[in-house]
């Protein structure tokens, strides 16, 4: 990699979440979250696996410090867990642990001078707000709006990146219509489109509050981090599968990032399609995807940066319209295929295609017009036999970097950081620990849950300060 590739500020940085990464999932006054209650239900997570201690970051937080410094990383991410600062939810109770726990974090970084990105909502809401109907309610937007107040003005001197929702299609899809992660529903072709368009509405009301209350004081960004597979036709020349590609690009980027960035309103490829297919199955109420109020077409421009979670990609043609039931797969009417010359990483959904980041970046930058890109997750998981010399993914960090850095100097992106997925191997949702996404290995073994460097932590604390030296003119 040349040496000045990347711009003087670029943020170098590595992610987790509170739920992965913290424990202590009753301590100090901690309220549950839905991942606490979907975990400790049978069958749920791989062996019965939980995150009731994980890496035990709550009490071991100077490790990951340490492990942070090691890297020689300029930002980290991590996330809030929303029922350690306010245990039931609302601000009618704050938690001071929590409070205590999350400055000092922010103070040591700064102390360390890492920058702190934050993520408010990473896949954990408060059992309490679950059980008065959590995101397919209507009311969680103002609720969310309340939580991240207290949030800017509690730690918002300190921390000037955040992010609002992490993956709002992975939460709306993986957690109401598959069922497979917190909390667990499977309300086929409905609640998803109600959850997403809640998330929208909380991110929305927490940004204008930050930009009319807070920003001229703090001066931070704040934006929503959304997760895209790169998708392309799996005949490049057939129609058909260019209109499928862009269904699943509307699907999954564009559900979000349309409203968000471009017109305050769903891709109308998206509505067609449910619409389509609602008739199809003589299903005769509203459209199941909802409408934003005139007000809420205020969404519009609600982000100040384009986040973005890569991790692989598709090739894609039609499904062939055969769904019986109403639901997302039918309503997107895709079928997504390996390209036989990509790679996989221990996981079958991962494929190793760096050169996918750099198309999907130059595609945000012609659709969503050219905004400031943090890549806010990228990474490769490791599965089954520890390997600490993990050849195959320093690779994978060493081609992706390169191609982000093409992106820059070639695209004319405008890419502003990195973020590796993730600091430390963590409880990896529905796969518990089976599955190692650290740039350290974690022995969840052992009560110190010792971290170690992997060979490719070792690698990507090189791109970082070869990149960094060539910066001193
Ligand atoms: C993302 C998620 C992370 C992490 C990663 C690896 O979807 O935001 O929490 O689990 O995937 O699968």
């Amino acid at each position: 990699m040349h040496k000045n590739m990347f711009p003087r500020d670029f943020a170098w940085g590595a992610a987790t979440s509170a739920y992965q990464i913290e424990g202590g999932w009753q301590v100090d006054g901690k309220g549950p979250s839905i991942w606490d209650t979907f975990c400790h239900e049978k069958g749920r997570v791989f062996g019965d696996q939980n995150g009731d201690v994980a890496c035990n970051s709550y009490e071991l937080w100077e490790k990951d410090l340490e492990c942070i410094q090691q890297l020689g990383l300029t930002h980290y991410r991590l996330s809030f867990s929303w029922a350690r600062l306010l245990p039931d939810g609302t601000t009618q109770h704050v938690n001071q642990k929590g409070v205590q726990y999350y400055n000092k974090v922010i103070d040591d970084l700064l102390t360390s001078n890492v920058s702190p990105v934050v993520t408010l909502y990473h896949f954990d809401l408060p059992q309490a707000l679950q059980d008065q109907g959590g995101w397919k309610s209507p009311g969680i937007a103002s609720l969310f709006d309340n939580y991240a107040q207290f949030c800017f003005q509690t730690f918002g001197d300190r921390v000037k990146l955040w992010i609002t929702i992490n993956e709002p299609q992975v939460c709306a899809k993986l957690g109401h219509e598959d069922g497979i992660h917190a909390p667990g529903l499977k309300e086929k072709g409905t609640a998803a489109y109600l959850v997403g368009h809640n998330m929208l509405r909380a991110h929305a009301m927490a940004w204008h509050s930050y930009n009319s209350r807070y920003r001229s004081e703090q001066k931070g960004a704040v934006s929503i981090a959304l997760n895209s597979d790169w998708y392309e036709p799996l005949n490049q020349g057939c129609p058909e599968d260019i209109a499928a590609t862009e269904r699943d690009l509307a699907f999954t980027l564009g559900w979000f990032a349309w409203p968000v960035f471009v017109t305050g309103d769903y891709p109308e490829i998206m509505r067609s399609a449910i619409d389509a297919q609602s008739r199809k199955l003589g299903y005769n109420a509203a459209s199941r995807l909802p409408s934003f109020s005139k007000d809420e077409s205020a969404i519009l421009g609600t982000a100040d940066f384009f986040a973005l979670n890569y991790y692989t990609s598709r090739k894609v043609k039609p499904r062939g319209g055969c769904e019986k039931m109403l639901c997302i797969k039918g309503d997107q009417d895709t079928e997504e295929v390996l390209d036989s010359s990509w790679p996989i990483s221990g996981l079958s959904w991962l494929a190793v295609v760096p050169d996918g980041l750099r198309k999907l970046l130059k595609y945000i930058k012609d659709t969503f017009n050219n905004p400031a890109i943090y890549i806010t997750e990228n990474g490769f998981s490791q599965v089954g036999p520890l390997q600490i010399e993990d050849a195959q993914r320093c690779v994978y960090y060493k081609d992706t970097i390169s191609e982000v850095a093409k992106a820059i100097q070639e695209d004319g992106v405008n890419v502003r950081g990195y973020f590796a997925w993730s600091l430390m191997d963590n409880f990896e949702w529905a796969d518990g620990f089976s599955v190692r996404f650290g740039l350290f290995h974690v022995d969840f073994s052992d009560l110190k849950q010792s971290r170690t460097l992997y060979q490719s932590g070792r690698e990507y604390a090189k791109i970082i300060s070869k990149s960094r030296s060539g910066q001193s003119k």
